[in-house]
């Protein structure tokens, strides 16, 4: 069992009022909020070790060095990657997925096939439409049905030996749709295609193993989980991060440098050019840290509670739609009511010390299945509780009494 009120208590923001009433913060999904040992953490860096890394003799440039590197081991631990070399510190789940495609630009060929799923997130969707335009590859879209599950009959017959790369995220920051990225790993490498898996919905909800579920690259976001903003990693196996160009040229990433030609580092740091967000990079370790005190069975375990106690409440709202109905799903509700639009109820119970996520959700295609402008999305964390959605329930009801 958590201690919620003393998990709560190492959230200073939570205690703040909005607008005049507590904080109600269900906009997880697009940031989670901060624990104090890891806004201190960011302070002690700057405080006492800043400096840059890899570069100096100096005892502090050293020092940071270190700091950076256990961070790294850090990662590796948490999910599970053979080597620490696997492990590349990235801005965010968006500059993760860009490194890939911009590697595989030297690889694809017309005639290539890549596919994606219907429920992405558009940082997984466009970086790809660019590779096709570089390429002349295609981009093939697996469908979802009516619940927002991705139909799985549909990928098999969209795989084939054209078929060079599988792309989808773990669990859809729109709907909170957890996919079968085991099912569809082991289906993409029978055809030979590699994988890409965004994880940047998941890894506050879990802890993903890259080895048991043998994806290629598995891209996340620190913010999503306690961490920094402009942190990230990305992870890739070692074979293809060997194969892959390097995403970026400047200083670090070199191994030589001469006007006629300049050979590069090896791993991690053929893709880590420049001075990277190094305080982020370290404190994103405190925040892993953080989560895995918690534990993540009982994160899981308290989060399914909320979501199903919010799905019976919110449904108890005449005229209201769940998107999203899927059986498998992390605690995201994204919802609309009858006649009523998503960005006139999200402000109202702005008002009222809620805040949820309204609009498409950078998902659009996922909108245009469902022929919807957009919906209000309340994604819930481990520090979120049952009283907080009795408040929100209570203000999407006054706003639907002062919107009818
Ligand atoms: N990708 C983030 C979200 O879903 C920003 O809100």
């Amino acid at each position: 069992m958590l201690d919620i009120q003393k998990i709560r208590a190492d959230f200073p923001i939570l205690s703040q009022t909005v607008n005049g009433k507590p904080l109600v913060y269900f906009d997880n999904g697009a940031t989670s909020q901060k624990p104090q040992i890891v806004i201190d953490a960011i302070e002690k860096y700057y405080q006492e070790i800043n400096a840059n890394i890899h570069r100096g003799v100096h005892t502090l440039s050293q020092l940071a060095t270190d700091a950076y590197e256990v961070s790294r081991g850090k990662v590796q631990q948490h999910i599970n990657a053979k080597f620490a070399h696997e492990v590349l510190f990235t801005s965010g789940t968006t500059h993760g997925i860009n490194l890939v495609t911009n590697g595989f630009a030297s690889i694809l060929k017309p005639g290539d096939e890549i596919i994606v799923s219907s429920l992405e997130h558009h940082s997984n969707i466009v970086p790809w439409q660019m590779l096709c335009e570089k390429t002349g590859a295609t981009l093939r879209v697996i469908p979802i049905n009516e619940d927002g599950e991705l139909i799985l009959d549909a990928f098999d017959e969209l795989l084939s030996e054209k078929t060079k790369v599988v792309t989808l995220n773990h669990i859809s920051n729109a709907l909170g749709i957890i996919n079968p990225i085991k099912y569809i790993i082991e289906k993409a490498h029978a055809v030979g295609a590699a994988v890409l898996i965004d994880g940047a919905q998941a890894v506050p909800h879990l802890k993903p193993d890259v080895q048991d579920l043998d994806c290629d690259f598995y891209a996340f976001s620190g913010h999503k989980m306690c961490g920094p903003t402009g942190t990230g990693i990305l992870y890739g196996k070692e074979e293809w991060l060997n194969k892959l160009p390097p995403y970026q040229g400047g200083g670090e990433m070199i191994k030589e440098v001469t006007f006629e030609k300049t050979t590069y580092a090896d791993l991690p740091h053929k893709f880590e050019a420049g001075t990277p967000n190094i305080a982020g990079g370290i404190v994103l370790g405190t925040a892993i840290d953080y989560l895995n005190n918690i534990g993540f069975e009982n994160i899981q375990k308290y989060e399914n509670e909320l979501l199903e106690y919010a799905t019976k409440r919110l449904l108890e709202i005449e005229g209201l739609r769940i998107y999203g109905t899927g059986k498998n799903k992390a605690s995201v509700v994204s919802f609309n009511i009858d006649g009523i639009h998503p960005y006139d109820i999200g402000s109202i119970i702005d008002k009222l010390g809620i805040a949820v996520r309204t609009g498409h959700h950078c998902a659009q295609p996922i909108m245009s299945f469902f022929c919807i402008p957009g919906t209000i999305r309340a994604s819930f964390s481990f520090y979120n509780t049952k009283e907080e959605i009795d408040v929100m329930v209570e203000a999407v009801k006054k706003a639907q009494t002062m919107l009818s």
